[in-house]
């Protein structure tokens, strides 16, 4: 199939999955324990049904909008994703390209392969920069520092990752800390000619952010066991709210599903939050984050902006986030699969997907400007 001929992001996941080794695959396509938080963020998505609307002047439509204060294509950012250089070559670079290209947000992962600096290189405008706190405050403070240079105008403080959730799949293919590479590994990326080719061709093959910046991390390999023993076990609200007047910029806390929660950040000064569970990769049986969302924005919607992921892979499921207050939405595994399926032109294929389905549903529901919808475009009662 080629890039252009998929229609849908399950046609781009297909195509994923045949061209990336399924370690890597897999590091995508899996949540934590049983998964179900994984499966519920998607199929709590689908249950909700929209109002139709007809006899609507639907001309001079527009998805345009702001996402903390960043004027936006559509109200969507590419999700932070570790090890993203390793679904495609330069994963990174080319995502931050394509969303350039496109017109929205890019955000940059501390566990990227490409680093701060290599993306900056090649992209013009300015992206954003997910921080996981490290117990090692010198590197923290040299990794926010880097970033400010590189011009990333938001920091995403992730909140909800200072353990690992465990995922069966990464542990069964090696993937765990540390790995175990065997004939198994080999034998997967064999079968993928194609990726080991643009694999070879890049420099970027280990973990851009942290080897060379961190002390005694060399490679790949000690540099899992050191992030599983690195992640802060006492980052807690003061650490944040230390992190936030540090950092000048854009600020947004990513990981809140609960109403508390999220008033806490909003009393450290955070100018977003993410409602998110991590797609489904740490608390496996928390509630989907479509299903909390509207409790959040009650709560704390008149003092900060509420983003939301998980589970989001149309454009009827960035409408369903927006018609329940989200002010913006990230896709996470959808670009992935984009990535995968056909690199930048993939990711891009990803992005026109989206923009597309969501251009229509706005319409089918009566709408032609994105920030006018809400509650009214969704046929009651909410499936929770
Ligand atoms: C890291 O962010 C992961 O979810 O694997």
């Amino acid at each position: 199939m080629h890039i252009d001929d998929a229609l849908t992001i399950a046609d781009l996941k297909q195509m994923a999955r045949a061209r990336v080794p399924r370690m890597f695959f897999d590091y995508a396509d899996s949540g934590s324990w049983t998964e179900s938080t994984y499966r519920w963020n998607a199929e709590d998505l689908q249950k909700i049904k929209f109002e139709q609307r007809v006899a609507v002047d639907l001309s001079n439509r527009t998805l345009e909008s702001t996402m903390a204060g960043r004027p936006v294509a559509m109200p969507v950012a590419i999700a932070p994703t570790g090890l993203t250089g390793m679904q495609h070559a330069d994963g990174e670079i080319l995502g931050a390209k394509a969303a350039e290209d496109f017109g929205i947000p890019f955000v940059l992962s501390t566990m990227s392969i490409c680093s701060i600096e290599a993306v900056a290189e090649a992209t013009n405008k300015p992206f954003w920069f997910q921080l996981y706190v490290m117990q090692d405050q010198d590197f923290v403070e040299n990794l926010i520092g880097r970033a400010e240079s590189a011009g990333c105008d938001a920091l995403v403080l992730t909140l909800d990752l200072q353990i690992l959730g465990q995922r069966h799949k990464d542990l069964r293919n090696g993937l765990g800390a540390p790995p175990k590479f065997g004939l198994g590994t080999l034998a997967q990326l064999a079968s993928r000619p194609r990726w080991c080719m643009k694999m070879l061709g890049t420099k970027n093959r280990t973990f851009g952010n942290i080897v060379g910046h961190a002390k005694g991390v060399s490679n790949t390999a000690s540099l899992s066991a050191w992030a599983a023993e690195q992640f802060d076990l006492e980052l807690d609200w003061k650490k944040a709210e230390k992190l936030r007047k540090r950092w000048g910029r854009k600020f947004i806390v990513k990981g809140i599903m609960n109403v508390d929660d999220a008033r806490m950040a909003a009393d450290i000064g955070a100018d977003a939050i993410i409602a998110s569970n991590h797609g489904g990769r740490q608390l496996d049986g928390a509630p989907s984050s479509i299903s909390v969302l509207e409790s959040i924005v009650e709560a704390v919607g008149d003092r900060l902006e509420v983003h939301m992921d998980g589970g989001i892979s149309s454009g009827q499921d960035i409408m369903r986030a927006l018609a329940l207050g989200a002010k913006g939405t990230y896709v996470g595994r959808a670009w992935l699969y984009g990535l995968g399926a056909g690199g930048q032109a993939g990711v891009r294929r990803t992005l026109d997907i989206l923009h597309k389905e969501l251009d229509l549903t706005m319409a089918f529901c009566g709408e032609r400007d994105i920030n006018k919808v809400g509650r009214h475009n969704l046929h009651a009662p909410l499936p929770w």
